[in-house]
């Protein structure tokens, strides 16, 4: 049976100032559905609407039309965000702490007892290749070593749902293999994913659906590998694919 994780439906999203006057229409109608056992990829420029869609599907700020559901229920229902784990677009990790105070801290917040989250804490460091580097304060560390401990900072009140807002920007290749071979061992593992990215080769290769977006409507989407089938360039299936859209977009326009 298909299970629907996360369900977007005619979502709009307008930002006003203070005065009630529309700054940016941010999103513009879109569906979305991703289903459990997805690594579902929403790609598109910047300014396109996915980090609002994220925040959206958080419960974090409200859509101005349509209706998100976040396991079936109202994304602010502590009920369904207490199923999620999320890495923001720019995750300030606290540079004085080790990486295991880091992921014991956020184990702290969620609520888990202090045995249960040393627990936990211990096996994420361990499956995320940290463990030698627990007692060592993040403030020293690669940018792709800071960007596993805010991921299993995401992970230690074991989610179903992982949320990766650009977990791969800023990265150097190093890093960007470090990030990918993870996501691909969470969603082998069963894990349900929904990160955005720009950066569509990384996107080829982890996700197995995605949707486009251009300034805040969805231009194109679908399965990974028949995009891939259906590619001249198999390599740079996505980014071809990506293009088309785009142009087609700016043609209809
Ligand atoms: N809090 C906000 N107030 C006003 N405008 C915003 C706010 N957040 C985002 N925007 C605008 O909404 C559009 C989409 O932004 P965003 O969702 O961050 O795009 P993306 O993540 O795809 O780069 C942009 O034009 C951005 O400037
Ligand atoms: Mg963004």
């Amino acid at each position: 049976m298909v299970e629907t994780v996360i369900e977007l439906k005619g979502v709009e999203k307008t930002f006003r100032d203070f005065w009630m006057r529309p700054l940016a229409q941010a999103v513009r109608g879109l569906d979305l559905e991703v289903r459990r056992g997805d690594v579902f990829g929403l790609i598109g420029p910047n300014g396109s609407g996915k980090s609002t869609t994220i925040k959206m599907v958080l419960g974090l700020i409200r859509p101005t039309r349509g209706t998100v559901r976040l396991f079936g229920l109202d994304p602010r229902a502590k009920a369904a965000r207490t199923r999620l784990g999320y890495l923001p677009e720019l995750s300030h990790l606290h540079p004085f702490l080790t990486a295991e105070e880091t992921v014991l801290y956020y184990a702290g917040l969620s609520g888990m007892k202090r045995a249960a989250a040393r627990a936990r804490t211990a096996e994420l460091l361990e499956e995320l290749k940290l463990s030698h580097v627990r007692r060592r304060t993040v403030g020293g560390f690669s940018k792709g070593m800071a960007r596993r401990v805010a991921i299993a900072a995401a992970l230690v009140a074991s989610p179903e749902l992982l949320i990766l807002d650009e977990p791969t920007s800023g990265l150097d290749p190093i890093g960007t293999r470090e990030v990918k071979e993870l996501v691909g061992r969470l969603a082998a593992g069963g894990m349900t994913v929904l990160l955005t990215s720009h950066q569509l080769f990384d996107v080829q290769d982890i996700c197995n659906r995605v949707a486009v977006v251009s300034a805040g409507r969805q231009v194109g989407g679908g399965v990974v590998a028949d995009i891939v089938a259906a590619a001249r360039d198999k390599r740079h299936a996505l980014e071809e694919y990506f293009e088309e859209r785009l142009n087609a977009q700016k043609d209809e326009q």
